[in-house]
């Protein structure tokens, strides 16, 4: 992939990085939760991908899972909900964060999924922006309200109002049976 001059790859997470997920430091308090959500990746549960610039390393990444759902009916179409999306600040505006969107959403179209979802901060205008510009729309607002346990064992509590976003990826097919693409249960909501 080239784009910018700059040289990268899209790929799976692997064990051996989770340390660099951490950022120097930067998001150390979600280590439990990237452990756990690697342990759903391997049981493809879940999705964690990474942009990875030879030489210099990880530099951006993206984790997406089937949206939660508990009262899908056959017939629902499926969305997926994408997050942790970042790419490091000297990688950004170079067109990296939207090729991993375009990642993410190829899988989804491959796999019969014709929603992804994501929820932004309210006060994250660029990033609503760069949403918006690859055909998100803003469909709800959401409490952004969370749990997690950080890398100290504590609980942390979160809120963060935010919106959400949807795009769809391909027109509706009524043939489509939820069966065929069984959602995940909801491990949280994540950012
Ligand atoms: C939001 C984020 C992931 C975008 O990643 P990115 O790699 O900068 O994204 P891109 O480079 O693909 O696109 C960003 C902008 O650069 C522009 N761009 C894309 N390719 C470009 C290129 N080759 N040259 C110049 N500009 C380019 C895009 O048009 C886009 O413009 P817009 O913001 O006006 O829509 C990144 O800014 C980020 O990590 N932010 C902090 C974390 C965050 O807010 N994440 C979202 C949480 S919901």
């Amino acid at each position: 992939m080239e784009t910018s001059n700059i040289k990268y790859i899209i790929r799976n997470v692997e064990i051996l990085d989770l340390p660099a997920l951490e950022w120097n430091g930067e998001y150390k308090h979600f280590r439990r939760l990237y452990k756990e959500l690697f342990r759903r990746a391997e049981n493809g549960e879940a999705f964690m991908w990474v942009a990875e610039i030879p030489d210099i390393g990880i530099v951006g990444q993206l984790f997406m899972q089937y949206a939660s759902n508990r009262k899908i009916i056959i017939g629902t179409l499926p969305k997926a909900y994408i997050f942790s999306v970042r790419v490091k600040p000297n990688f950004r505006n170079k067109g990296i964060g939207t090729t991993l969107i375009s990642h993410a959403e190829k899988h989804l179209i491959e796999h019969g999924l014709q929603y992804a979802t994501l929820n932004v901060i309210k006060s994250n205008h660029k990033a609503i922006r760069f949403y918006e510009s690859l055909g998100y729309k803003i469909v709800r607002h959401e409490d952004g309200k969370w749990t997690y346990v950080d890398h100290k064992g504590n609980v942390q509590h979160v809120h963060e109002p935010s919106w959400r976003m949807e795009k769809q990826l391909a027109a509706r097919s009524d043939e489509y049976t939820y069966q065929n693409h069984p959602c995940i249960p909801d491990i949280s909501m994540l950012k």
